[in-house]
Parts: structure tokens; sequence; C-alpha cells
């Protein structure tokens, strides 16, 4: 049985302040989430100290928005792994889109980032996903299949089976346009199939997420699918109330 898991990636929203009302938000109604799905809140990385003390001893998982390629030194702006774990971290997100298209992101960057946070005990939701000129040349298949290929695959089963996977169509992401369950469902089985080519059995217990304008009015049909295992959610998480409506929908 794959964890059902539903995260909120809060990007570069909320003051300090704002994030730890909403952290207390979620965590008042956490209760009303089934005890079989996993709640995850990334804030931005000013927020998660005060945000760890929060959720300190709930079911509520604490995740970072993205990590440093190097583990410590003359790197200003980053943060290291270490520091994450430092407050508590227990999850990052990596090559999420946006990090792809506005700061360079690579294949080959990821890898480094991947095998850094797995070695500090870090869980990573890795981010892939096709944009709308891809999508529209039906190359969303290869795309995901070689985003997969370039960084899953140089990790070994035991890390592996620690890798969260969150497909996030580029042109659904923060447009209100979310992808049919149909079109969700189809490339994540691709997805779990291009694991299985490469990781076996394991491929089935991998938790593979759908992102891209998910909120409460559609996850039902979203988490329905068979390969879809739960959400990464941007806008919609800032709203406990909406966050709370999608993990209650499986
Ligand atoms: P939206 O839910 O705002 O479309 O954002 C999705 C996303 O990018 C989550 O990482």
């Amino acid at each position: 049985m794959r964890k059902h898991i539903v995260a909120g990636n809060w990007k570069m929203n909320t003051t300090v302040p704002e994030g730890v009302e909403l952290a207390k938000a979620v965590v008042a109604k956490a209760a009303e989430v089934p005890s079989d799905v996993k709640l995850i809140i990334a804030p931005p990385f000013t927020h998660l100290a005060p945000v760890a003390e929060v959720v300190k001893g709930t079911a509520v998982g604490l995740s970072a928005q993205n990590c440093a390629d190097k583990t410590k030194g003359a790197y200003t702006g980053e943060v290291s792994v270490d520091m994450l774990k430092s407050v508590s971290c227990e999850y990052t997100i990596l090559g999420h889109s946006e990090r792809r298209q506005y700061y360079g992101e690579t294949d080959a960057k990821l890898v480094e980032k991947i095998h850094l946070a797995l070695a500090a005990g870090l869980s990573p939701i890795f981010c892939i996903g096709e944009n709308l000129d891809e999508r529209e040349a039906g190359k969303h298949f290869d795309v995901v299949t070689e985003q997969i290929k370039n960084v899953l695959y140089t990790l070994t089963p035991e890390e592996m089976a620690n890798v969260i996977v969150a497909y996030e169509p580029v042109w659904a992401i923060g447009t209100g346009k979310t992808a049919t369950a149909e079109q969700a469902q189809e490339i994540h089985a691709c997805c779990r199939k291009v694991l299985a080519e490469k990781f076996g059995a394991l491929a089935e217990e991998i938790t593979i997420l759908y992102g891209g304008s998910c909120k409460p009015s559609n996850a039902k049909e979203l988490f329905a699918q068979p390969d879809i295992d739960g959400g990464l959610i941007g806008g919609a998480a800032l709203k406990a109330e909406d966050f709370i409506g999608i993990a209650t929908s499986f």
C-alpha cells in the first residue's frame, strides 16, 4: 500500500507571522484528515524554525522548498541540508519547475542536490513535468522519462525508497487549468513504468503526487486514479480550509 501524501508548497508567500498562523490553522484541522494521509507543509526558509515549533509532536511534516548543491562554505545566499536538518526539516522539494525555469536548475545540479539531501536523511519531493510547448508537441512522456532517468536513475534502490515524486505539468501550475484526471493518470502510469524499468517492484511502493491547480473541487477525481497518490499543492495550500479539503478527498 503506497503512502498517500498531500504537501503544501507555499512558494514565496506569507510573512513569518502569517506563516506561523497558517501552520497553526493546518495543525488545528489535521485531525479531520484520515490517518493514512500524510500532511506536509513547505514554507519559505525563513519560516522553518518557527513553523517547526508549531508542527512539533503533530502528524504534520515539515519540508523545505529547495536546498544547496554544496555542503557548506562560501556560497552566499544558499541553505545547506545540514541547516535544514537542524530546524527539524524532514523533506525538501527539489527540481520544482519554477527553480528549473527561473533559476537555471539543471538535471545535473539536481543530481548533486538529491544525493546531498538523501545523505543528510531528508526525503526529497522530486518534481518533474513538461511545459505547454512540450505538451502540444506530444513530447510529455519523453520529457518526464528523461527527467526521471537523468536524476532518479543515479540513485540506489535504498535511496529511491525515500524519494517522493511529484508530476507537475508546468502549464497547469497557478493557471487554474488542471490536467484532467485521465491526462494525469496516463503520465503517472508512465512515470511508474519508467521507475520499474530501473527499480523493479519498488516502483509500486513509490508515492507519485500530482501538482498543478489542484483544489478541493477536483482533488477527488484526481486522487481516485490508480497511480495518483496525492498532491503537491500551491495556491490552495495557502488556506488551511482548502488544503485540508484536498487532503480529505481520498
Ligand atoms: P498551484 O497549485 O498553485 O497550481 O501550484 C502547484 C505547484 O507548483 C506546487 O508545487
